[in-house]
């Protein structure tokens, strides 16, 4: 069986800098078209200048005769000024600004602390169509750990939207029910990005047989009945949902220690564990739309025209890939696949 499809887009993902940036630009190139490129880098990407000498960085190492254009991000602080808005929208490269709550995931420490120092930003991006990528997760430690989503959409996202209501927002890889109700509630100006891995694992997956880093990412996988509202929101062929991997990289001594880093690799196969996903729903048709429609209508831009082909053919997951001077173990490592790309 095969599957040929316009070329699609990662609307959410993390490309990190210097050696690592260079192992992993080619999985995501030889997949997407373009991809939505996250500025939690160490130090953040805090300026337009800076955006723009990250995508470089970025052209630099993506390999020859690939038509991949990585789109950039600001990192939304307290002291964003409305000015750094204004430029990044006129650079035509940046193409929206992420919300990260100060200590919510890795390197969000420069993130936001208070939401009200943020209106004159958000207010000059409602102003000129720039969305806002939110990682949606309270970091009151009164919080468990799997109610953070829930809460965070209680207590600022629905505030937030009152507020600036005209304000483009995206709702980053949802992971609850209650993500899933918020925007398919929400006016169109609202949409949500949806994991591979939020996809095709439950938090079972964190303790098969003891505990698994490779598994921990956040917002932290969650509960079963939460999965298959996802599943039914991806293939569902609602315009609000589209992918965003997350594909988040760190070398493997990062993961499997007394404190790991937080996030999974799915860069090597993102794609075809989506297809996989579809295929399991028996909505194959419905991809295109998620993969390669969706996300390009909400930001505003045009539909690649170049197509992809996936074919349904077993292959295994290499144990790990090379990332800088050290490795990263991919998601489902070792195991089989049902599909691959057509070389
Ligand atoms: O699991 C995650 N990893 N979640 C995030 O929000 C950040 C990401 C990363 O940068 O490693
Ligand atoms: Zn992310």
């Amino acid at each position: 069986m095969e599957l040929t499809l316009t070329r699609p887009d990662d609307w959410h993902l993390h490309l990190r800098d210097g050696a690592a940036l260079a192992s992993v630009v080619p999985h995501t190139t030889r997949r997407f078209a373009r991809a939505i490129v996250m500025p939690n880098l160490k130090p953040p990407v805090l300026t337009t200048a800076q955006a723009l000498s990250y995508r470089q960085r970025i052209l630099a190492v993506v390999p020859p005769g690939s038509d991949f254009s990585p789109l950039m991000t600001l990192y939304l602080t307290d002291d964003t000024p409305a000015e750094e808005i204004i430029r990044a929208r006129q650079s035509g490269h940046v193409h929206a600004v992420k919300f990260y709550p100060a200590g919510a995931t890795t390197h969000s420490d420069a993130g936001v602390t208070d939401i009200t120092r943020t209106y004159a930003a958000l207010e000059a991006m409602e102003d000129c169509g720039l969305p806002l990528l939110v990682h949606a997760e309270a970091t009151d430690p009164g919080v468990d750990v799997f109610d953070r989503e829930a809460a965070f959409i209680e207590r600022f996202l629905q505030p937030l939207c009152a507020r600036f209501p005209a304000l483009k927002l995206v709702l980053e890889h949802v992971t609850t029910r209650e993500g899933i109700e918020f925007v398919r509630a929400a006016p169109g100006t609202v949409a949500a990005t949806i994991t591979a891995h939020h996809l095709l694992l439950n938090r079972n997956a964190m303790f098969a047989g003891g505990i698994r880093p490779h598994a921990y990412c956040l917002p932290v996988l969650k509960r079963e009945t939460h999965r298959l509202a996802l599943i039914e929101a991806a293939t569902g062929g609602s315009r609000k949902f589209f992918l965003g991997t997350d594909s988040a990289p760190h070398a493997r001594e990062l993961k499997e220690t007394a404190c790991g880093c937080a996030g999974i690799y799915t860069a090597h196969a993102a794609l075809e564990l989506y297809a996989q996903v579809f295929e399991e729903a028996r909505a194959l048709d419905r991809l295109e739309g998620f993969a390669g429609r969706f996300g390009a209508d909400f930001y505003g831009l045009p539909y690649n025209t170049a197509t992809i082909t996936l074919e349904k053919h077993d292959w295994q997951v290499p144990e790990h890939y090379p990332l800088g001077n050290s490795s990263v173990i991919p998601l489902f490592a070792g195991e089989t696949l049902p599909w691959r790309i057509r070389d």
